[in-house]
């Protein structure tokens, strides 16, 4: 963090002396004023909720520049990843700080593959569950329990028990959640098959059954590697801010990510490729196309409570890039099924259109997010709709775990303690209850 020229001067209009706050300046994006010492100087906090202009840690990881539209790992376009990267290499980028040559990459997969298999009392625990149960919920749970089950790699103080529990939740995730997604269909669970790629792999462990040979179409296995770069990380979302905050306390790897898939779960961030397709397939059974205008009527009316889902972003006020990949995806899954006539994908682009050319999201600079189209590719892969966030989850985990190390090995780094602005009653006494 290097300190800029200028400082800040917060002056009060009652007399108060002013202060001077430090200025630091990150590579790219906006500088930083320093409030830590804010309170010790004037008994005042910040009031930011939402963190709407607060810069939470620093971090080298991910950048977001949301008024061109760019997204950059480790300084990498998104797009370069996507077009010519795996999914693996982009964890290896995300955890180490850069792409792996020919041997790391050899090195990095082949520790990964070591680690695909689940501890077998897992199933147990899985039982437990009902089998309508939310795969999230399930997913939540089973996160969670990694703890109870891989205690050579709980302290989180520890950088190799750090290492450890970051390829075991890489290498496990795909196999956590087709286990969730097995137990909900009452099939056989299919153990991971090292000989598959990463996403594969998934595949296989998703829709293989005992009885034959399960083939990996290619278009659809290089489909869903993209889906999981492109959800790698997002730099300090909610869920991932959840997981530095959880992991802020010195918890184990396992509870601190169990959290972060907890809050991924909501339809404003993760839940919205869910929410987003539901919404699709309303709009279809409701009329389609020919409803469209009555739709963005209701998105737009303050009082209806309806968003259009998969528009708007926190930080994007351009075109997400993510969007723009995978409605290309969309495109390839589509033609490799012969779906080219999806329904859905039609109505998909119809309502961007209409949405590009309103004013009201014009205005707001409401332009479509990932999961836009993420839900279309999903379920052209057969992928069930109350399975995307547990395809994003597992997708996050790598940039999950990449925060929480950098956080754990930030010098700077103190348990998060947000304080507030107290509005309730001030001090009274407690009366006898025949009183009250
Ligand atoms: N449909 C209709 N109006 C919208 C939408 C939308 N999808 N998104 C924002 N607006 C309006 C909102 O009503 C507000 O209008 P006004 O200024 O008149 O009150 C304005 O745009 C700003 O919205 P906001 O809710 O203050 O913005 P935010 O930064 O707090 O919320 C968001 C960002 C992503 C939660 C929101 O855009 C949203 O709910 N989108 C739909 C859900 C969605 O697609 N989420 C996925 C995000 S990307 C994946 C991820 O990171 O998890």
């Amino acid at each position: 963090m290097k300190q800029a020229d200028n400082k800040a001067t917060l002056s009060f209009s009652n007399g108060t002396p002013s202060i001077d706050l430090p200025v630091y300046q990150g590579s790219i994006g906006p500088d930083v004023i320093d409030i830590r010492k804010l309170y010790g100087q004037t008994g005042m906090f910040t009031y930011d909720p939402g963190f709407l202009s607060t810069a939470s840690c620093q971090s080298a990881i991910t950048y977001i520049d949301g008024d061109k539209g760019e997204l950059l790992y480790r300084g990498y376009p998104i797009e370069q990843l996507a077009a010519q990267c795996d999914f693996l290499e982009t964890c290896h980028l995300l955890l180490y700080g850069d792409l792996p040559n020919v041997q790391q990459k050899a090195d990095f997969n082949k520790r990964v593959i070591n680690h695909t298999m689940v501890n077998e009392q897992l199933q147990f625990f899985l039982r437990g569950f009902r089998r309508d149960a939310h795969p999230m919920a399930v997913i939540t749970g089973l996160v969670g329990a990694m703890s109870a089950f891989y205690h050579d790699s709980t302290d989180i103080n520890n950088p190799e028990h750090r290492e450890i529990s970051a390829i075991r939740l890489i290498a496990k995730m795909p196999t956590l959640v087709s286990l969730a997604y097995k137990y909900k269909m009452g099939q056989p669970y299919m153990y991971p098959r090292n000989e598959l790629s990463y996403s594969g792999n998934f595949l296989r462990m998703m829709f293989g059954t005992p009885c034959e040979d399960y083939q990996v179409n290619p278009v659809l296995e290089r489909a869903l590697d993209r889906i999981f770069i492109l959800h790698a990380d997002h730099e300090q979302n909610a869920s991932t801010s959840t997981v530095r905050l959880c992991g802020s306390s010195g918890t184990n790897p396992f509870a601190a990510i169990a959290a972060g898939v907890a809050c991924l779960w909501g339809p404003a961030h993760g839940g919205a490729n869910e929410a987003c397709l539901n919404m699709l397939e309303g709009l279809q059974a409701n009329g389609g196309a020919e409803k469209v205008g009555e739709f963005m009527n209701q998105v737009k009316d303050k009082n209806s409570g309806v968003r259009l889902m998969g528009f708007g972003h926190r930080v994007y006020k351009n075109y997400d890039p993510r969007a723009k990949l995978m409605q290309d995806t969309c495109k390839e899954v589509l033609a490799e099924l012969g779906l080219e006539k999806d329904p859905l994908f039609k109505l998909a682009m119809a309502l961007e259109k209409i949405a590009l050319e309103d004013d009201y999201f014009v205005q707001r600079k409401l332009y479509p997010n990932v999961d836009f189209y993420s839900g279309i590719v999903q379920r052209a892969i057969g992928i069930p709709v109350n399975m995307f966030t547990g395809i994003f989850a597992l997708a996050r985990t790598v940039g999950w775990i990449a925060q929480l190390n950098e956080m754990i090995g930030d010098p700077e780094y103190k348990i998060g303690r947000p304080r507030q602005l107290f509005t309730g009653s001030k001090r009274r006494e407690v009366s006898p209850i025949s009183q009250r």
